[in-house]
């Protein structure tokens, strides 16, 4: 058994880490195909480092592109690589252009394929992501859900119950995985910092960040929540080049609460929001981290995939930018010590029940 699995852009090395170490324990042969969609180093290379994975055993070093440029030259490359290899099935996690890209390779060669956090619904096809999760999740074979809502939605959509398993959330175990290692390390910024009290923010859905009357608009509300708490701002290097493009990169790094920083490797950003109290964000594994430690998380966009970060969670929807200091206020006004919730599955062991699933699949 050969089992190919992939990652390219910055979410998805925290998901394959602990799959290709369940794989190494049961004795299962694994090769690691990087796209390379994500190529600085603060962006992948720290991450093999942090998550104690093995380096790529190929990289397709496709780099950044148009979505169709980025997604056709991973798809020429990743189809050499799969005639080289006899893979028993490839592995895809998450929403990205890779995920997308690499299934369609693998489907066409006759080779099975698992897509890990499947089912996952925003219903907005104008986000980019939505479109890989609907059709990675109609040809893969093998459903690995993170949550029953995404068990719900593929039936919805006719999907034969056989191909759908409720794996639950394999970015806790790495989250889990993680907590035992960050008091090990500094914690960022400590020293002129007071690790009591801040707020981290990230963002870089094109959704907030692609138009200049959007990026002024944030500007303003986080300047306004600055004043309350200061913020922590990684900045994802798509909002950098934005900032910089429309020219309003100083008018938020200049401001005395706002710390911009680059973005930060798994360890620091795990510590970093463990000991925050207040999260704002668009991202998507983010609302699924603060809901797992229990830190209030606002989420800028007009839908989530993941509802179950708000109904079982510490999430909630930011949709109109005019709610947000009311929302800021609420959550600071809260007792900042909460529980960690536990959506089921989301456990730490997800990785062992995906390998079960593969392993069953395979008929081993
Ligand atoms: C991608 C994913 C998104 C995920 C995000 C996490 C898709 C469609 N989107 O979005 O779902 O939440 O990653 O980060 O796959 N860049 C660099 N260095 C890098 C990577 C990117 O400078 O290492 C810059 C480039 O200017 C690039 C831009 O960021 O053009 C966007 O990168 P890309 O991978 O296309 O999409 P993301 O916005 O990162």
């Amino acid at each position: 058994m050969l089992i190919c699995l992939i990652v390219g852009a910055r979410p998805n090395f925290m998901k394959i880490a602990p799959i290709d170490r369940e794989f190494a324990r049961r004795g299962i042969d694994t090769v690691l195909v990087h796209t390379g969609q994500h190529y600085d180093e603060n962006m992948s290379d720290v991450f093999f480092q942090d998550l104690n994975m093995k380096a790529p055993d190929v990289h397709l070093n496709v780099g950044s592109g148009t979505h169709a440029s980025q997604t056709a030259k991973i798809m020429i490359e990743f189809e050499k690589v799969c005639n080289k290899n006899d893979f028993s099935m490839v592995v895809v996690v998450g929403d990205v252009n890779s995920t997308i890209a690499c299934t369609l390779v693998a489907k066409k060669l006759g080779i099975p394929v698992a897509h890990v956090e499947a089912g996952l619904r925003s219903f907005d096809r104008e986000m980019p992501e939505e479109i890989n999760r609907i059709l990675t999740d109609s040809v893969c074979d093998l459903l690995l859900t993170p949550s029953i809502d995404g068990d719900e939605n593929l039936r919805n959509e006719g999907v034969a119950e056989e191909r759908i398993k409720f794996v639950g959330n394999i970015m806790i175990d790495s989250l889990f995985d993680a907590l035992k290692r960050v008091n090990q390390i500094e914690m960022p910024y400590a020293s002129n910092f007071d690790v009591d009290n801040y707020a981290v923010v990230t963002l870089h859905r094109p959704s907030n960040v692609d138009h200049p009357e959007k990026l002024n608009q944030l500007i303003n509300e986080l300047i306004e929540v600055s004043t309350k708490i200061p913020i922590i701002f990684p900045m994802h290097p798509r909002t950098r080049n934005n900032f910089n493009k429309f020219g309003k990169f100083d008018s938020l790094s200049q401001t005395k609460g706002i710390h911009v920083i680059e973005p930060l490797g798994y360890l620091d950003f795990v510590s970093l929001i463990g000991s925050s109290n207040l999260v704002i964000t668009d991202s998507g594994g983010l609302q699924e981290e603060t809901t797992s430690l229990g830190i209030p998380c606002l989420t800028l966009r007009e839908n989530t995939e993941r509802p179950i970060t708000i109904t079982e969670g510490t999430n909630q929807l930011i949709s109109d930018l005019n709610m947000l200091q009311k929302a800021v206020d609420e959550s600071l006004s809260h007792d900042s010590k909460r529980e960690g919730k536990k959506p089921k599955f989301w456990d730490g062991n997800t990785a062992v029940r995906i390998v079960d699933a593969v392993t069953y699949h395979l008929g081993r």
